[in-house]
């Protein structure tokens, strides 16, 4: 029989596998429009789409989210993606580890992803609840590179069992100085406003993924779980920044972290603007687990190859050779992004 805490995992992956059906995500990223360059001057073979950053040096600047583990149906799903990761060169974070912190049995749920894939680049998760000899058990636990430590207060708030207490700053700050790898603290879908950041960038955290709203959406997957039928707190179904504006707050500050970026990533034109609008990589969540349990490991090797196919292809047609240049691109917003950006003044 397993813990409820493993339960949880199992109806984390069924609820947002059939809201996924039911409403497909809008990104936000629709509203940034990237200008076309019809004398663009480049090859599709001469695009780099190396991350150049010392830490997280991906081949290929998008990755695989955290979702996984903690029961043995999501083990089996750990092992697909991992997978996945292996024959694409894929980096991948595994799902929360503190149900293994507590549950040894599922502890394989997780590790059988690095069993896959020993030579790849493996990033760990954690609550930033936890302390720091926590994060570093879970590092540990899968040989990681890197560690997420996710902030996820609004999603706490919804869930019935949830917590109720956020004093994080504290911790994240003790993780980020004393844990053996590099730490990325990561919302889980409500977005992150400057100060948030800054406050971050303040405590020693080097990099942030403003992970923002507009794909899985974390309180109607919770109120959902609640199995109240009347949707208790629809009122916060929209709670937070979505993932452009978290990505044009992150923009406007001068100094700061280093930017990831997940939230609705759904196309390989979504990687891209995140990047135009400062991701130096962009993680991908519910699309790949639709398509790795619709379509199973082989098909998710597919879509990602063709991602990786297409990028290339857009960089190129946009006449950039790297990421970098990819700074340098024109763009334009829609009136309600421009209208978010004027009143938080972002220029
Ligand atoms: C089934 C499922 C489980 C998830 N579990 C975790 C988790 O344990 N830790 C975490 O940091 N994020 C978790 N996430 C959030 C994702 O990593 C990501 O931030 C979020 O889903 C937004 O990305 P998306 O719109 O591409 O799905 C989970 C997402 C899904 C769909």
């Amino acid at each position: 029989m397993e813990s409820a805490h493993a339960h949880r995992k199992d109806e984390h992956l069924s609820v947002a596998e059939l809201e996924m059906r039911q409403r497909p995500y809008n990104s936000s990223l629709n509203g940034v429009r990237l200008l076309h360059n019809a004398l663009p001057e480049s090859r599709v073979a001469d695009v780099d789409l190396t991350v150049h950053d010392k830490n997280f040096p991906f081949t290929t600047p998008f990755y695989i989210e955290a979702m996984t583990g903690g029961s043995q149906k999501t083990g089996r799903i750990n092992a697909k993606l991992a997978e996945v990761a292996k024959e694409t060169g894929l980096a991948m974070a595994v799902g929360s580890q503190s149900v293994a912190l507590k549950d040894t049995e599922a502890i394989a749920t997780f590790t059988i992803a690095r069993d896959i894939n020993p030579d790849g680049f493996m990033i760990a998760n954690i609550g930033a609840g936890h302390p720091v000899q926590h994060a570093q058990t879970v590092v540990d636990m899968i040989g990681a590179n890197a560690l997420e430590v996710h902030v996820n207060a609004a999603q706490e708030i919804v869930m019935a069992e949830g917590d109720r207490e956020f004093m994080w700053l504290d911790n994240l700050a003790d993780i980020v100085a004393k844990v053996a790898v590099p730490v990325i603290v990561k919302e889980v879908g409500f977005g992150m406003r400057q100060e948030t950041i800054a406050t971050l960038h303040a405590i020693g955290v080097q990099y942030v993924n403003i992970g923002g709203r507009s794909g899985t959406n974390f309180a109607r997957i919770e109120d959902r779980r609640n199995r109240t039928d009347d949707n208790q707190h629809a009122y916060l179904y929209d709670w937070g920044q979505t993932t452009a504006e978290s990505l044009l707050e992150a923009k406007a500050l001068t100094e700061k972290p280093t930017i990831f970026a997940t939230g609705g990533i759904q196309t390989p034109l979504d990687v891209v603007k995140a990047q135009v609008l400062g991701a130096k990589a962009v993680g991908v969540a519910g699309h790949f687990l639709h398509t790795v349990m619709n379509e199973d490991t082989s098909g998710l090797i597919t879509e990602v190859t063709r991602w990786q196919n297409h990028l290339a292809k857009i960089y190129a047609l946009l006449g950039v050779r790297s990421q970098a240049e990819l700074l340098q691109v024109p763009y334009l917003l829609d009136p309600e992004l421009l209208n978010y950006a004027n009143q938080r003044e972002l220029h």
